[in-house]
Formats: structure tokens, sequence, C-alpha cells
């Protein structure tokens, strides 16, 4: 007598009967074929390949079928499932490919499109040139150093020997920093030139020393085409053993060639400054004409205005006074310095008629210049 056979449940079985292992291969083409994007395809995949798809569970079931007819349900659920799975895989490749087509348009950059459309600005042209000169120091081995534009009145003045309550004070056109009471001082300026750089650098970094120093200064000048109450300076300070003047007119000779062509000299004339002595107005001999205008009224020079010379800055051997003020022995160290006006520079090097467009802002002043690197 056969015993009974445990395992065989006809019910669970019911889905390895070929019918229903037909129609779930069935409906699983068809969700596979149906799914129009990598994503939906995903979801179509756990679905119909997963752990709890249908003939995943009929997979499971073969176990409960009488042993005669487990191969044969085992080759249709398998292959049923391999058609599935062929059939996510070529879905896969279809859809994949399809999406790097629609990237490859949809991300296409058209490099004909104009790319200029929102206009560029430039950096000023006093910036520029603060950099030129900086560059022409720095290859002789200066440094370039800062100072404030608010000013202590000592570094401005009294520093660089200006007396107190001297009309000299005065000459400089000087704004003050109102104190915190109505008519009290505050002992600050604002700088009316880059000379306190000088007797900052001295106190700072001592001798020998070689700086220059770019940077805004202000006088009560009222704004018109040749004064601005802010303008720009820079400012020479080289102080060692041995310097004399003949080392400020080299130095600068050299910076008058290396910003205004070969040739290009400069001449010194008597003057006087408190923070220097002997001290001198330095002129520029005129890098257009060199000179050749002068009494030939058929060859006119429009920069240097038949002059044959160009006014350029102050310069002169620091005052033994400024040395001392500053912890500098002049018994061992000698300097020289000197300071250069760089709107005035700009304006003959570019040809600038009126100084106002120099403070404007206006980009269609700096574009021209600006585009130097
Ligand atoms: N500070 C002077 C001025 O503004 C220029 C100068 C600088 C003169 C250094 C001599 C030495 O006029």
């Amino acid at each position: 007598m056969s015993a009974p056979n445990k395992s065989y449940d006809p019910v669970e079985v019911e889905a390895v009967k070929p019918d229903e292992v037909a129609r779930h291969r069935a409906d699983a083409l068809a969700a596979i074929a149906s799914a129009t994007t990598l994503d939906e395809l995903h979801q179509v995949k756990i679905a119909v390949a997963g752990d709890r798809a249908p003939l995943a569970l009929a997979n499971r079931e073969i176990g409960a079928l009488p042993p005669a007819a487990r191969a044969e349900a085992g080759k249709r659920i398998g292959e049923a499932r391999n058609a599935v799975k062929q059939a996510l895989a070529q879905r896969q490749e279809q859809l994949e490919t399809e999406r790097d087509e629609r990237v490859l348009v949809e991300e296409a950059v058209d490099v004909t499109l104009p790319w200029d459309r929102a206009p560029r600005g430039a950096r000023h042209p006093l910036t520029t040139i603060q950099e030129r000169i900086a560059d022409i120091f720095v290859a002789m081995g200066y440094q370039v150093v800062d100072g404030p534009e608010i000013e202590a009145e000592w570094y401005n003045f009294d520093a660089l020997n200006f007396p107190p309550d001297h009309p000299v004070r005065d000459l400089q056109d000087t704004f003050f920093v109102a104190g915190k009471q109505e008519g009290q001082s505050s002992g600050l300026v604002l700088r009316t030139h880059t000379s306190p750089v000088q007797a900052r650098t001295l106190l700072a970094q001592g001798a020998p020393v070689y700086v220059v120093s770019p940077g805004r200064t202000y006088r009560t000048d009222e704004l018109d085409a040749t004064h601005t109450p802010v303008f720009s300076q820079i400012e020479g300070l080289a102080v060692d053993e041995g310097l004399t003047m003949g080392d400020l007119k080299g130095t600068l000779d050299h910076w008058a060639t290396a910003m205004f062509g070969d040739g290009v000299i400069t001449r010194l004339r008597p003057h006087f400054f408190p923070f220097t002595e002997p001290s001198a107005e330095v002129d520029l001999q005129c890098f257009v004409c060199k000179g050749a205008s002068v009494g030939d009224p058929d060859n006119p020079c429009r920069t240097c205005g038949s002059e044959g010379w160009i006014e350029w800055g102050g310069c002169g051997m620091v005052n033994p006074r400024v040395l001392i003020a500053c912890g500098v022995d002049p018994e061992r160290y000698s300097g020289f310095a000197f300071g250069m006006g760089l709107e005035r520079s700009l304006m003959f090097l570019n040809n600038v008629k009126d100084m106002r467009d120099m403070i404007e802002g206006d980009v269609r002043f700096t574009l021209p210049f600006g585009m130097e690197i």
C-alpha cells in the first residue's frame, strides 16, 4: 500500500500549471515591453523577476509536485524565467540607448552662439599703471608697501620735518579729520601725499631699505580738467650706506626708460621739500618729440606743448632730520626719495585730456586701457 504523498498540495501547485506559467510569462513580457523609461523598467523588473514575482513563486512550488512532474515543470518555468530575463536585458539596453541619444541632443552645446553679450569690465588704468611701475621697481629689488589713507598728522607732517604751525602745512591744502567735539582736532588728516609711508617704513624696517608705495592721496582742490581732490601718487624710498644723488638720478632714468621708451631721460630742477635736502622737481624728457619740437614752430608737440620736458614729480635726498625722527643713524646711512603723480603720468602717457574721466568710473574710459594684462 502506498503511503500518502504529504508534500503534494493540489492548491499550491496550481501555480505551476502550464497555462498559469504561460500567462505569467506573457504578462511579464507585456509589462517589460510597455515600460517607457529606465525607472519604469526598474519597477517592472522587481514585479516580474523579483523574489515575489509570480514565476519566482511558481519556481518555489516545484518541490511540491510529485517527483515525476518536477522535471517537466522545472523546464517550463525555467524557460519562462529565462525569457523574462532576456526581455528585461534587451529592454534595458534599448532604453539606455534611447536615453543616451536624448541626452546628446538635449545637452548639446551650440558653440556658434555668441558668448560676449554681457559686456565685460576692465581694470582701471590707474591700477594697471601702478602695477607696471611697481614691477619695474620690484625688478630692481624694491619691495611694495602700503600705508593708510587716513593718516596721523605726525606721519603726514611732523615726521617729515614740516614745522608745527608753519604755513607749509597749508600749502598742501589739507583735509583735516574733525575731532569728536566741535572745533577739536582728531590729529588725523587725509594724507596729502604718499610720503608718510617713508616714515612708517623707516620706523618699521629700519635701514637698509628699498620700497615703493603707490596709493591714493587727498588735497582740497576743486575738481576740474587738471585737478582732483582725490589723486594718486607713487612714493619711492631707498636708504642704505653710501647712497648719493647719482643713485637717485640713475634710478629715475631707468624708470623713465622702462616706462616711456629707450633713451628717455630725466632732468632735476632745484626745489624745496621739508623732508628732502637737497630737493628737486623731476622733469621727464618728452618721450614723443624728445625735445625736437623746441623752437620749431613747424613741428609742434602736443604731449609737451613744445617745451621738450614734462613735469613729473618731486624728489631729493632724505633729510637727515627725517632719518633721526625715524631712528636711523644719518652718520651711517643716507637715502633718496621721490614721489610722482599717477594721474599726470597717465595723462601724458595715454594722452588723456581731462582728469575727471579717470575718476568717474565710466567703463567706456577704462575699456581701451584696461585690457592690458
Ligand atoms: N611728497 C611730495 C609731493 O607730494 C613729493 C616728494 C616725494 C618730494 C618724495 C620729494 C621726495 O609733492
